[in-house]
């Protein structure tokens, strides 16, 4: 218990240094080097696209070591920044950052807004369930049933298409997870990578993933709408790290040999 604590206090006092050497970039790394950063946002809660591990002080997760990749490939550094996912956007638009990496769908809505990347990870919205749970085997069961969701998230949009359904949208799917091991909702919908890695490697107990999925999803960077440049270059620095393999690594790392 102790020992844990401690850790916690060092992970958040290691977050605080990062932060603030985030800030103005005066330890002399970035800019002396002449390498431009490349500022970056993502909801760092999307275990295994992007997560916080305390015992290390960089964000973590495919989508991370990715946008790292790219960003090198570019000849600059990524600088992470973890916003609220419904966030992201309206940072992009207010450029606060050039881009965003967070398991982010490729769609016609979000396309009115934003430019996308190539597609970088095909995905798609499975559900979890209490592991007692026999009311529901299929998306149709969740009618008239409470359902837990991320907020601005793909997951929300198509639950309502479902109808009759309550849906309660939470900030994070640690929060939509919580709420049905809690008994406030009777399922959680969210995308599949997301919740076979939460059953499968976070050793959850007492819930279980449907194998049935609701969508087939894609998804890319998304980039601020006037920035068709950065967008090219993105999309060069994508290919690249397919053909040299790069991208099949990272890929390795944090899928094993699944089929992509
Ligand atoms: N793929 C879904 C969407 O684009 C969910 C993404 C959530 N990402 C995250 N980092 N929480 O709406």
């Amino acid at each position: 218990m102790k020992f844990k604590k401690i850790l916690a206090a060092v992970a958040a006092m290691s977050f605080a240094v990062a932060a603030f050497a985030g800030c103005g970039g005066g330890s002399g790394s970035s800019s002396s080097s002449g390498a431009k950063t490349l500022k970056v946002g993502s909801a760092v809660d999307f275990a295994p696209f992007e997560f916080q591990d305390e015992t290390q002080k960089e964000y973590q997760g495919f989508d991370m070591d990715l946008i790292r990749a790219i960003a090198k490939e570019m000849g600059s550094e990524a600088d992470i920044q973890n916003l609220g996912f419904d966030g992201l956007i309206p940072a992009l638009q207010s450029k606060q950052i050039d881009v965003a990496i967070s398991g982010m769908t490729i769609n016609d809505e979000r396309k009115q807004n934003v430019l996308f990347s190539d597609p970088y990870y095909d995905s798609g919205l499975t559900m979890v369930v209490r592991e007692n749970e026999e009311s529901i085997k299929s998306f149709q069961d969740l009618k008239g049933k409470k359902v837990a969701v991320q907020v601005g998230t793909t997951s929300a949009e198509e639950v309502k298409k479902i109808g009759n359904v309550e849906v309660k949208e939470l900030n994070t799917p640690a929060d939509c997870f919580m709420e049905l091991k809690a008994g406030g909702v009777d399922a959680v919908v969210n995308d599949r990578p997301v919740n076979d890695y939460y059953i499968q490697k976070t050793g959850a107990t007492g819930v279980k993933a449907l194998a049935e999925k609701l969508t087939a999803e894609q998804y890319g960077i998304a980039i601020n709408k006037s920035d068709a440049e950065l967008q090219k270059k993105i999309n060069e620095a994508l290919k690249k790290l397919h053909e040299n393999g790069e991208y099949d690594k990272i890929f390795a790392k944090w899928f094993g040999e699944q089929k992509k």
